[in-house]
């Protein structure tokens, strides 16, 4: 089957975010196209997960009202430090990866302060090349492209500072629960809301560009969702309300806009009693996955530079991200669960 246009798609998608019913002569006479051409679309939809009712006679609607992500609302949320670095923001209805689209511009001249969106990703990626399920206009998937004139080696610790960016924001509204595990996750009673992603280009030494991509889980009932591999949990779960997705997109890029000039001039310094304070490991045993075994040990915090600190015998030992896993170390015959 060919594929219809994007643009047929997304205009398609603006019409019914307002969950009442539209007929398909209403919906072919805004897209200028034919019935079967309607039929197209709409199972284009629907083979990208996205529920559409159809009733004979009153015509098509989904599943409940969306908030489609909206520049300007998100922009109306922005406080001045934003608007001061922000250069600008992309939304996109679907794209393969926030990050990778941000990463392929990186060397465009003046491609600084970019902030890229998607109502979905076909191929959305996580830590340690697990995928980020990525369902359409239910969760926010964001990248920011930013870049650092003292290069990559100026870097260590700035994934910790951007979760406590994310956690900020979520106080914000009204989500005190909130936990961190090192490196970057958000937890909300040991559920995953949220994980990001970091990604360089550029040299070590020299000036490097960073792409920071936040996916965060908003609601708890797409069935695409079964497909996430870990304890998982939604924003409107854990606040008890329905979230504005635009506002939320508002209040994080002015937080990691905000810690990152924060980062820029003190490092990793400002974040760690925030750290410490929502550390869900802090003098827990854990165990730590490495690429050459095991370690088990117990957590002790991070330094300045964003190692883990683990205790092993007496000895601390500092940890780099890079390919670690961590999970907590209940019992012998406790589930190992990978958050
Ligand atoms: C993790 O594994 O915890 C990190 C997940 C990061 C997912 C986000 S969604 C927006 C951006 N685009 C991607 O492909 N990944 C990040």
């Amino acid at each position: 089957m060919l594929k219809p246009e994007m643009n047929s798609v997304s205009t398609m998608m603006k019409i019914l975010a307002d969950g009442q019913f539209h007929s398909g002569t209403e919906l072919g006479q805004t897209l200028g196209c034919t019935r079967s051409a309607i039929w197209k679309v709409i199972d284009s939809l629907r083979a990208s997960g996205i529920e559409i009712y159809s009733v004979r006679g009153k015509g098509y609607r989904l599943s409940s009202q969306i908030e489609l992500l909206d520049s300007d609302k998100i922009y109306s949320h922005l406080d001045s430090i934003a608007k001061q670095h922000l250069q600008k923001i992309e939304i996109h209805f679907e794209l393969p990866s926030t990050n990778t689209h941000l990463l392929e511009t990186v060397g465009i001249s003046g491609s600084n302060g970019v902030v890229c969106l998607a109502e979905q990703q076909t191929t959305g990626r996580g830590r340690r090349g697990r995928t980020w399920v990525s369902p359409f206009g239910g969760n926010l998937y964001l990248s920011l492209l930013w870049r650092f004139a003292g290069g990559a080696v100026q870097l260590a610790g700035l994934s910790l500072a951007m979760a406590i960016a994310i956690t900020r924001a979520l106080h914000e509204l009204g989500l005190d629960s909130v936990a961190v595990k090192w490196p970057n996750d958000i937890l909300v009673s040991n559920q995953k809301l949220s994980g990001i992603l970091l990604e360089l280009a550029g040299e070590a030494s020299g000036p490097c560009s960073v792409v920071i991509g936040v996916g965060l889980n908003v609601q708890a009932s797409n069935t695409e969702m079964s497909a996430v591999d870990q304890p998982w949990i939604g924003l409107e779960s854990g606040l008890g309300r329905r979230v504005s997705r635009n506002e939320l997109a508002g209040r994080i890029i002015n937080h990691l806009l905000a810690a990152i000039q924060e980062f820029e001039l003190d490092g990793l310094t400002p974040f760690l009693e925030e750290w410490k304070a929502h550390d869900c490991y802090a003098g827990k045993e854990v165990m730590l996955h490495l690429p050459e075994g095991d370690i088990r040990g117990v957590v002790r915090g991070v330094d300045n530079t964003g190692a883990l600190l683990l205790a092993q015998a007496g000895e601390v030992r500092r940890f780099h991200s890079g390919e670690i896993s961590m999970r907590p170390v209940v019992g012998p015959d406790s589930p190992r669960v990978d958050l």
